[in-house]
């Protein structure tokens, strides 16, 4: 395939149709070391690499102090970079502060919940996200990199900030500006009317009415709207941050622009950044154990990509690290096995990755992260597995570039949004019910296993294009989503709700008219109680159709709901339960809107989904596919690419029809192929 070819997606990076393949590079570390930077820029093209984040925690080399910047060894890197054929997605240094910032304004530095604010020394991330200061200095280092550089030939792109949102809480700062512009953002949310915050809020409860504005502060409390109300506005600060950074690169270059997404993208509402940016990306660090849990992490960082896919609207998105050796903060330092570091690349190209990027090109000499895995250890030769590992995939990864701007198509959708699980998280009740993120996993993974493409969405996402949307265990409601919800189906989609979902509104008030509120109607259906069952309780299922499958039952929990206008189409089968509904549909325009009361087991959902797929018209993208291989695909006009992966411990066959050719080297696949244990085979055919 040349680059000629016609494809579904503009490239990620300015220039010619080429996957990545590069990672974080911080010649800051090194400017005392010329030799090692006069290697990198040889070592580089041999191992493959054609890409560099650049000066991601480099604010203090480029402003050792106040007003004062150095760029000259920025300027030679650039320089050297770009003749080696290495593009710069060159960072916004905003991650980590000098010293000198943090010493004189301490605001800049996060407060915690309980009102200590963090000492200037400490490392990264953490900033308060809407401290003047920290915004005018960042402003100035970033219009004058964005200045100086945006014509600059080694520029392909922005890389803003750097994992926003750190760890744990690092996504909320208490300070008190702050706290002033939660009240005033308050104030745009209800209008300026304390009354309907109040009413919202359920404040008479417990006289917790506001009298006025200046008394709401975030912290403990019985009442659930204000903290769901405060991650929404830290949230935004965070947003906002991020497109402060933008803003200022855009004054100067309109090279495309990402930031990389991380951990379980629950800090912030990634969704709503996504908007701003011209590609989503994503760091994994995929666990390498050699037990069956690989299998499942495998499958936690599809369900992850899944959803930086779809914020990025389908389009391809950029692992922008990930680790070709092991973390130094793993549990276990076991190493990955020869092979599997291409074996988890490919898996992430499947998920839409455009490229494969690391954390880190060499490793420091110093520091916390100095015994993290990376390209280069150090100063040590650079004859190693790991570079001969990395090395080849960079030959893959080239001879895959046919791949670059494919589709990823995703004909499901599983409904995932951080709104609700914010809910659910500060709820009060059901603490041991099964968790939205646990019950959008288990359902995402039944199409992973199946080979059928399945996005993973939050409730503000289009929801046209898909056939099968699955809504489990959103718990919140977002204003108008039941209704899109609805649209769909009259549009041709199937949708399923389950028993875990449309329990508050939007500030966690209950529905309103019960369970399941505003999809009461679409689903022709009322719920009147929730019973959680003990964790050895098995429920038997009527299932005359075989919705289920074989061994039907109930597990975790059952709803017990009032058909009012669904069909039933299967029922609980014995004891307190017996014959309330279990699974209901009720037509609705082209599609229908279906209803699951009761936690299911692997096998069962399996089947189910199996079935749902069918009526969907949704088919694997490879059929007969041996048990245990997975298959996802990617499309370019003329042609589909697909991924086969096995992870599992036997080698398997898997049969072709004609027209399949190695993706890497073109041979002939006509009769299938042989897939060892872990190991992974891209195949390609034009369209007929
Ligand atoms: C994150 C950060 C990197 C580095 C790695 C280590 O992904 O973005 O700077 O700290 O973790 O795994
Ligand atoms: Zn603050």
């Amino acid at each position: 395939m040349s680059n000629t070819d016609r494809r579904a997606y503009p490239a990620i990076a300015p220039g010619t149709y080429r996957l990545l393949h590069g990672g974080d590079y911080n010649p800051e570390q090194w400017r005392h070391r010329p030799e090692i930077l006069a290697e990198d820029l040889r070592l580089m093209p041999v191992a493959g690499m054609n890409q560099a984040s650049v000066a991601i925690f480099a604010w203090a080399a480029l402003e050792p102090e106040r007003d004062r910047f150095d760029f000259a060894w920025l300027d030679e890197r650039l320089d050297g970079l770009h003749r080696a054929g290495v593009g710069v997605t060159l960072a916004t240094p905003i991650a980590a502060r000098p010293r000198w910032l943090a010493e004189a304004h301490p605001e800049v530095m996060r407060t915690r919940r309980d009102g200590v604010r963090l000492q200037p020394g400490l490392g990264r991330h953490n900033p308060c996200w809407s401290s003047p200061v920290l915004r005018e200095r960042a402003a100035l280092v970033i219009d004058r990199l964005a200045q100086r550089y945006a014509g600059h030939p080694a520029i392909i792109g922005w890389h803003l900030d750097n994992e926003l949102g750190g760890d744990e809480d690092h996504a909320r700062c208490y300070c008190s500006g702050c706290q002033v512009g939660f009240r005033t953002w308050l104030r745009r949310r209800y209008h300026d009317d304390l009354d309907a915050l109040n009413r919202a809020w359920w404040t008479g409860f417990w006289s917790q009415a506001y009298q006025n504005w200046d008394q709401i502060r975030p912290g403990e409390g019985p009442v659930e709207g204000l903290e769901l109300n405060w991650r929404r506005y830290c949230s935004d600060q965070v947003v906002d941050f991020c497109r402060h950074q933008l803003a200022c690169v855009r004054r100067h270059s309109a090279a495309p622009a990402t930031t990389n997404f991380h951990g379980d993208l629950d800090q912030y509402d990634l969704g709503a950044l996504s908007a701003h940016l011209d590609f989503t990306s994503y760091d994994a660090y995929v666990e390498v154990l050699g037990t069956a849990a690989d299998r499942d992490d495998m499958h936690h960082f599809s369900f992850l990509t899944s959803a930086t896919r779809a914020f990025g609207g389908g389009r391809p998105w950029l692992l922008l690290e990930s680790c070709p050796s092991v973390p130094q903060w793993r549990h276990s330092q076991r190493l990955k096995r020869p092979g599997l570091h291409r074996f988890h690349s490919l898996a992430m190209l499947a998920e839409g990755s455009d490229g494969v990027c690391y954390f880190q090109w060499r490793a420091g000499r110093g520091a916390c992260e100095k015994l993290h895995g990376a390209v280069l250890m150090q100063d040590a030769p650079h004859d190693t597995r790991i570079f001969r590992e990395v090395a080849a995939l960079g030959s893959e990864l080239a001879a895959l570039s046919g791949l670059a701007g494919a589709a990823t198509p995703a004909p499901a959708a599983v409904v995932w949004d951080v709104h609700s699980d914010w809910a659910r998280q500060i709820n009060s009740g059901l603490n041991s019910v099964e968790r939205p993120r646990v019950t959008a996993h288990a359902w995402h993974r039944m199409f992973w296993e199946a080979g059928i493409g399945a996005d993973v969405i939050n409730a503000a996402h289009a929801l046209d294009g898909y056939r099968l949307i699955i809504v489990p265990g959103v718990f919140l409601l977002r204003p108008g989503f039941a209704a899109r919800l609805e649209a769909a189906a009259r549009a041709g989609a199937q949708v399923l709700v389950d028993g875990l979902s449309a329990w508050v509104d939007d500030d966690l008030a209950c529905v309103d008219g019960g369970r399941p509120g505003p999809l009461r109607a679409a689903l022709g259906l009322r719920c009147e109680e929730f019973d959680q069952l003990r964790s050895d309780e098995r429920l038997p299922i009527a299932d005359p159709d075989g919705w289920f499958g074989a061994d039907a039952q109930v597990q975790g929990w059952a709803d017990r709901i009032h058909a009012e206008g669904c069909e039933v189409l299967a029922r609980l089968s014995t004891g307190f339960h017996q014959d309330w509904p279990l699974l209901t549909r009720r037509a609705c325009g082209a599609g229908a809107c279906w209803y699951l009361a009761g936690g299911l087991q692997a096998s069962n959902r399996a089947h189910l989904i199996s079935r749902l797929s069918a009526v969907a018209g949704l088919a694997p993208c490879l059929p007969e596919l041996p048990t245990g291989v997975l298959a996802r695909e990617r499309t370019q006009p003329d042609r589909r690419f697909v991924f086969l992966h096995n992870p599992q411990d036997h080698a398997v066959r898997v049969s072709l029809a004609s027209g399949w050719l190695d993706a890497v080297g073109g041979t002939d696949l006509a009769g299938g192929l042989e897939l060892g244990p872990w190991d992974a085979r891209v195949v390609v055919r034009l369209n007929r």
